[in-house]
């Protein structure tokens, strides 16, 4: 199959298989991957937990637009979008041109099974963390179903999703 020359952008909710899927798209299709999150913890030099709690989330998404920008110029990229990305209008205004974007969708269930446990989404440290998945995704789905493609990313088999999506990617006219 031939490389895209657009970007594969992945955009969807915290856990909802991003990363392992953007990981095992650019390795089957020989792209180059980035991650919207390693780029802000690169250049930032602190994990996102910190940047959240010492700078505050606006400068989190200040940072991560201008990350957005820079991806979107390149090409033949597979972009792992923090689930905030596309929430944001210019953050699609700059991914869309010369990409094609799936959404993993995750149902709130899902997310909380998957993040319970853990620390490292600043915005899941609440006490009642399943209610505030809920309200969140329920603000920025419409958001994401602004990708081209949806997938359902709700079983715990991230090789469906990537099958999925490479399926999507042959059947396209080139
Ligand atoms: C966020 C998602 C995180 C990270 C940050 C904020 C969000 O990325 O960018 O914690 O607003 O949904 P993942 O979707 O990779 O967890």
């Amino acid at each position: 199959m031939s490389i895209p020359l657009q970007n594969i952008v992945l955009v969807g909710f915290m856990a909802s298989g991003k990363t392992f899927t953007s990981k095992e798209l650019a390795r089957r299709l020989g792209m180059e991957r980035v991650s919207t999150d390693d780029l802000i913890v690169d250049r930032e030099k602190m994990p996102i937990t910190d940047i959240f709690a010492q700078k505050g989330e606006p400068y989190f998404r200040e940072i991560e637009r201008a990350v957005v920008r820079e991806c979107a110029r390149r090409r033949g990229l597979v972009i792992d979008c923090g689930g905030g990305v596309a929430a944001f209008d210019e953050n699609w205004a700059a991914l869309r041109p010369n990409s094609i974007s799936f959404y993993l969708y995750a149902a709130p269930e899902s997310v909380h099974r998957r993040t319970k446990g853990k620390t490292d989404r600043p915005l899941l440290n609440v006490d009642d963390p399943l209610s505030k998945i809920k309200e969140l995704l329920a603000k920025r789905d419409p958001h994401y179903r602004k990708a081209d493609f949806v997938v359902d990313s709700n079983e715990d088999n991230i090789g469906k999703v990537v099958h999925a999506i490479i399926s999507i990617l042959q059947d396209r006219p080139s």
